[in-house]
């Protein structure tokens, strides 16, 4: 009688929220590595609402399943993928490089040499979404799903031209559009303020660091413009007719879903637009598996540090394994280590060695002392939540400037990855923020901040996608700044046409008194 009290009740609650969706029909074209992690807890979440999720994948993804009990996935016959291009030795490859180079030359390499293999993997995407709008059967099932929105990570732009196609509202998954933060391709971004990824500068920048500022910003919307130019605009005109600017159509989502939040980034402009859901992944921890607990709590008094490289790092260079396994070995707390590739020789026994971890439950567990990681997003944002101090290691593209942000905030050491194995470096920086009680506690008051919200960001998250459902878009948020060209942006048509203006009008006042000058002279000349 209770329980179905209860129903009646729930179900009245349905019918009297008018919020409440239909199950809606989402499609996703995803995007390879660390970024299908987070899309993938957001498919989850979406399922669970009672949407019908389908993705479209390659056959020969990484980590994207092709059968799910969450999602419908369409697969597509690809001929060569990203293994070509991007692969851990390119990355091993890379640090051997940065451990050897000059302040200018890492720059160089960073900015200019990895340019050309960011264009092939961009290349191979638009090889996937060509694959994707050739295979006609396919198209024709998706014609038909009706699909209310397309969901898609922008740092790749297949999901913005398959979304024009099937002429479907856009919401973005975002924090990188192709090479440039997603807030500066659509919101005001003065760079006096604003550091710009790659740069290592906070929002407080000297002269110097303002003209580097600018050169990046320089270097990656030039970056930016020439993959939508070369590799997206080909296949925009091939599929959607000559009538579409490829970077354009990129700025014309709905809603920009953003995977910060102000706790995090740096106070800066924004649109009405940009929903932000920083840290959404994040949960409280959930019971480890057995084996797992059992190690923690073997630890003791002493806890455990955690240490992860991420999804594409799995393998750092043998001496630099060495080094680190070393330093584990001479600490009293135990280690959970991910870790592929050769088994470190100095290894000591309070270290495990897994190949995957539940990172987000060991970085919730009250034993975890402290967290080694590389500075990706989303481990970073687990240890916000979690209040758990780091010591970083950062290797490339932003996640310098994600740990940047911790250690603003007192709650990070950053050690350099090619003098880590140098001088004890790396034990020290662990032994610093076990012992210095300000790391804690400052990453303590840092969790609390970005938890302190009135909604929860994956909520957030979830009512805006359903905003986008149920009013089929969400044009009336939308600037139309992204139509314009850059000299009409910051009015430089205008300026000049004035300037011009205020020039002819005193070009006339001046050729007036010359005359009237003239006019009057002339009879006084003749009088003399
Ligand atoms: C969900 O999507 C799949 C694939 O587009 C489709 O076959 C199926 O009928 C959909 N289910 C519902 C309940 O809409
Ligand atoms: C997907 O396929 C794999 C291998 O065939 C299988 O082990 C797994 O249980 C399947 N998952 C689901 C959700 O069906
Ligand atoms: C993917 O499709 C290509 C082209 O049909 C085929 O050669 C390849 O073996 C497939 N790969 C996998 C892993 O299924
Ligand atoms: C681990 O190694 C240390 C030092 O080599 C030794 O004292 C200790 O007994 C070892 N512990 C276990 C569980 O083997």
């Amino acid at each position: 009688m209770k329980l179905l009290f209860c129903c009646s009740a729930f179900l009245l609650l349905l019918f009297l929220d008018p919020r409440v969706c239909q199950g809606g029909n989402i499609l996703v074209m995803p995007t390879e590595g660390s970024h299908w992690i987070n899309m993938d807890f957001l498919l989850q979440a979406l399922h669970s609402r009672g949407h019908n999720v389908t993705i479209v994948l390659s056959n020969k993804s990484w980590y994207i399943k092709d059968n799910s009990s969450y999602y419908t996935a369409y697969t597509v016959q690809m001929d060569r993928y990203l293994d070509k291009v991007l692969n851990t030795k390119l990355f091993s490859d890379y640090i051997e490089f940065e451990r050897g180079a000059l302040p200018l030359s890492s720059f160089l390499h960073m900015t200019v040499g990895m340019f050309s293999l960011f264009i092939d993997v961009h290349r191979i995407v638009g090889e996937f979404v060509s694959a994707v709008l050739d295979e006609q059967e396919l198209m024709r099932k998706l014609k038909d799903s009706k699909f209310d929105l397309l969901l898609t990570d922008p740092c790749w732009g297949a999901g913005v031209i398959l979304a024009k196609y099937l002429n479907l509202p856009l919401v973005y998954n975002v924090r990188w559009l192709i090479a440039t933060e997603g807030h500066l391709a659509i919101a005001p971004s003065p760079i006096s303020y604003i550091p710009i990824t790659g740069s290592g500068n906070t929002d407080k920048m000297s002269f110097h660091q303002r003209v580097q500022n600018m050169v990046l910003h320089l270097i990656t919307q030039s970056q930016n413009y020439l993959v939508g130019k070369l590799v997206y605009q080909p296949i925009s005109d091939k599929y959607l007719g000559p009538n579409y600017d490829f970077n354009e159509l990129i700025l014309d989502a709905e809603i920009w879903l953003m995977r910060v939040d102000f706790a995090f980034e740096y106070p800066r402009p924004t649109m009405p637009n940009v929903v932000y859901m920083g840290g959404f992944q994040c949960t409280p921890a959930k019971p480890l598996p057995q084996d797992l607990e059992d190690f923690v709590q073997s630890s003791g008094e002493h806890g455990v540090i955690i240490m992860s490289m991420g999804t594409f790092v799995s393998e750092l260079p043998a001496d630099m394994t060495n080094e680190i396994a070393a330093a584990f070995a001479k600490l009293p707390q135990k280690v959970i280590w991910r870790h592929k590739g050769n088994r470190p020789a100095t290894l000591g026994n309070n270290t495990l060695i897994v190949d995957w971890m539940p990172q987000n439950d060991l970085l919730g567990h009250p034993k975890t002392k402290l967290f080694v990681a590389h500075g990706g997003t989303n481990g970073v944002q687990e240890a916000v939540y979690h209040g758990v101090p780091v010591v970083g290691l950062p290797i490339f593209f932003d996640q310098y400037d994600n740990l940047l942000r911790l250690k603003e905030r007192g709650g990070a050491k950053l050690l350099e990855i090619k003098t880590v194995d140098k001088d004890n470096n790396f034990l020290n920086a662990i032994q610093e923020v076990l012992i210095d009680p300000s790391y804690r506690l400052n990453m303590q008051r840092f969790s609390r901040l970005h938890r302190d919200q009135p909604i929860e960001p994956l909520n957030n998250a979830l009512f805006w996608i359903e905003f986008v459902m149920r009013h089929k878009g969400a044009a009336h948020l939308k600037s139309q700044s992204y139509r314009l060209p850059w000299y009409s942006y910051y009015s430089v048509d205008v300026v000049l046409f004035l300037a011009a203006a205020v020039l002819f009008v005193f070009l006339i006042i001046f050729i007036l008194v010359r005359c009237l000058y003239t006019a009057m002279c002339k009879p006084k000349l003749k009088r003399d």
